[in-house]
């Protein structure tokens, strides 16, 4: 039973939506049937059809409507199945509850070998992407056969996640790492890492770096002594400022996308972020805040406590951050009046030798980059119904 309020005003309002609520509905049927007699399915019986008109099919994937709904697997995982000796009917499997995706190659063999197997011990999903065609040579290492590799020859980190993590195939893991190769986790705890951003209510965010020992390329990922997490840093002189009042990126609502993780719910978010051509990713990082659930103030931020060290090896798996150059500046994205010039140190074309590989990568992430906010830019303009949440 459900009891109206007494006060009139607050059950006009209530019977107001009501009334709206089933003008939708009416709409909603008639817009229905019409469909339905567009789309006949030959061999139903026209008592089946009618008894089909009744169904919302519409939240269904599309092209499933001839299959019973509940046979439909919507997702997936990334477990290996044994070939027998399976009790299908058994729910009781233990999935792993989070993923660690990672690029490298095999000169980080080291350095991969121990994340990978901290992060197994703590019961997580792995997922190796090789770019650099060498796969046999991991087969040694214990772990070799519990993870799965995916290799494709001189691709980034997010071109292999824009491919192999769409989020339906994710969707098991309440957390997705997903890592650069040159990062060494001794002072890293995958599951009490969880267990704070849990608690905290990050969707995003990355492990501090021990600032002794790590390349730092943007100041919010310097890790702070007796803290747990950070969300925002201060910088009150130079270039690049944050001050109490900086309401978005660098300053807050953001990490560096050398070691993020996302909840469930923002990578589902952030997988359609990433565009396809643009591999580098450079630029995307100053939008995920859009993808966290509720404000990136809040939601976004850095864990201290459990945190890591950069070693800055340059690779496709690795920084190919604007070493030393600094993003740093009053930047946001949506800005596009920015001179996005001002960020090219390297951008002179001819200032880089031919043979540079790691320049050309560089300079490629740049462009990238101002290709993803020209994007970015008509997207919102042509988009009459998005509101900017984070408008000033
Ligand atoms: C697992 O199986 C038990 C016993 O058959 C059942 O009560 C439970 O609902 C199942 N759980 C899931 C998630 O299917
Ligand atoms: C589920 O699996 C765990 C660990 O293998 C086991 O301890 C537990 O008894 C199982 N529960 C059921 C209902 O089978
Ligand atoms: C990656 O590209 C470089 C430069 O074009 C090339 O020398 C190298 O062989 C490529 N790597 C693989 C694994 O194909
Ligand atoms: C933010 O604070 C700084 C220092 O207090 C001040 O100089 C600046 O004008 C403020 N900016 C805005 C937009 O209020
Ligand atoms: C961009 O930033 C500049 C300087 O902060 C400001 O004057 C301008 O109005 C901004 N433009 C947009 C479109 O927000
Ligand atoms: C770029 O290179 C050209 C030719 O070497 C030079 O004339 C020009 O000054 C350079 N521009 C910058 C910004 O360094």
């Amino acid at each position: 039973m459900v009891s109206l309020p007494s006060d009139p005003h607050n059950r006009r309002t209530i019977v107001n939506l009501i009334i709206m609520a089933s003008l939708i509905c009416g709409l909603y049927l008639i817009g229905t049937a019409f469909y339905a007699h567009d789309f006949k399915i030959p061999l139903r019986s026209e008592m089946d059809l009618k008894d089909a008109e009744k169904c919302k099919n519409q939240c269904r994937p599309q092209g499933t409507e001839v299959l019973p709904e509940g046979i439909l697997a919507k997702t997936s995982d990334l477990e290996m199945r044994p070939l027998w000796g399976t009790d299908l009917d058994n729910n009781n499997s233990s999935l792993p509850v989070s993923l660690l995706a990672i690029a490298a190659g095999i000169k980080q063999k080291n350095v991969v070998d121990k994340i990978i197997t901290k992060f197994l011990e703590n019961g997580f999903a792995v997922m190796l992407f090789h770019y650099d065609g060498i796969v046999d040579q991991w087969d040694d290492l214990q772990w070799a056969r519990r993870v799965i590799h995916v290799s494709a020859a001189n691709q980034t980190k997010w071109w292999f996640a824009k491919r192999f993590l769409h989020p339906d195939i994710v969707a098991e893991y309440d957390y997705i790492f997903l890592w650069d190769e040159d990062l060494d986790v001794e002072h890293f705890n995958p599951s009490r890492y969880i267990s704070i951003i849990k608690e905290e209510g990050l969707d995003i965010s990355q492990p501090a770096l021990d600032p002794g020992k790590s390349e730092i390329h943007h100041q919010i990922t310097v890790r702070r002594r007796n803290s747990k997490v950070h969300r925002r840093y201060y910088k009150f002189r130079g270039g690049g400022r944050c001050y109490g009042n900086s309401t978005g990126p660098p300053c807050l609502g953001w990490v560096e996308m050398m070691a993020p993780v996302f909840s469930k719910a923002a990578w589902r978010c952030s997988w359609y972020l990433i565009q396809n051509d643009l591999i580098h990713g450079w630029g995307i990082d100053f939008q995920l805040g859009y993808c966290a659930q509720g404000d990136r103030k809040q939601k976004v931020g850095v864990v201290d406590a459990e945190y890591i060290v950069h070693l800055g090896v340059p690779s496709l798996g690795g920084s190919n951050h604007a070493s030393k150059v600094s993003l740093t500046k009053d930047v946001t994205a949506k800005n596009s009046t920015v001179d996005n010039n001002n960020l090219v140190q390297p951008s002179n074309s001819s200032d880089i030798p031919e043979a540079d590989e790691r320049s050309e990568v560089r300079r490629q992430s740049y462009i990238e980059m101002r290709v993803f906010w020209r994007r970015w830019d008509k997207a919102v303009e042509s988009d009459k119904c998005w509101v900017d949440r984070y408008a000033n």
